[in-house]
């Protein structure tokens, strides 16, 4: 029997200007965090020598893992590029992996890198006012393609759990780069 389920209402607080709480402490992913995630891994070491730059950071409540519950908070992806690449989050599947989520873009310009185990994927353009539905069974990914902070609000299923060894194997199929000042979907060339 669980005792750590919410059973009162609250609130809490996420500024639409920049996404970050003042109630709670965000996780942060800094780029020696998440180096092998990038194509170009040489671009990636260059960078490390002179800063660490943070990558992006989001909100886990701890919400109850039970199919009843939900989880939610904010992931703000910072504008920048490893390469030509541009600035993304990891990226996960869920450990349950027939759950969805849904995510509203609320400040910047991104995209959703979504992609499922029968070799099917799909991307979608965000920009405030735009929600993205990502589909059960469908690994996703946050990417920056703006020059601000790129702020969604995400919610899920709370036990959905997540897996990000998978993606940590071999990354997405396609990724995001800059191809004169566009941002341009190619294959991954290590996939
Ligand atoms: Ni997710």
């Amino acid at each position: 029997m669980k005792v750590s389920e919410i059973e009162k209402a609250f609130t809490i607080f996420f500024s639409l200007e920049n996404g970050l709480s003042t109630d709670r402490e965000s996780g942060k992913r800094h780029l020696a965090d998440v180096q092998q995630m990038f194509a170009d891994q040489e671009a990636a070491k260059a960078r490390l020598k002179k800063e660490n730059p943070l990558i992006y950071e989001f909100y886990d409540l701890g919400m109850p893992d039970t199919p009843g519950d939900l989880a939610f908070g904010t992931s703000i992806t910072y504008p920048g590029k490893i390469g030509n690449e541009y600035f993304m989050t990891k990226g996960h599947f869920h450990s349950i992996l027939e759950t969805a989520e849904v995510y509203f873009c609320f400040q910047g310009q991104g995209m959703m890198m979504m992609e499922n185990p029968e070799c099917e994927w799909d991307i979608q353009c965000l920009a405030p006012g735009k929600a993205v539905y990502v589909p059960k069974c469908f690994a996703h990914r946050s990417i920056n393609t703006g020059d601000t902070p790129f702020c969604t609000f995400f919610c899920f299923r709370a036990d959905a759990g997540h897996d990000y060894k998978t993606i940590e194997s071999k990354g997405f199929r396609k990724i995001v780069v800059d191809k004169n000042g566009e941002p341009t979907v190619v294959d991954n060339p290590e996939w």
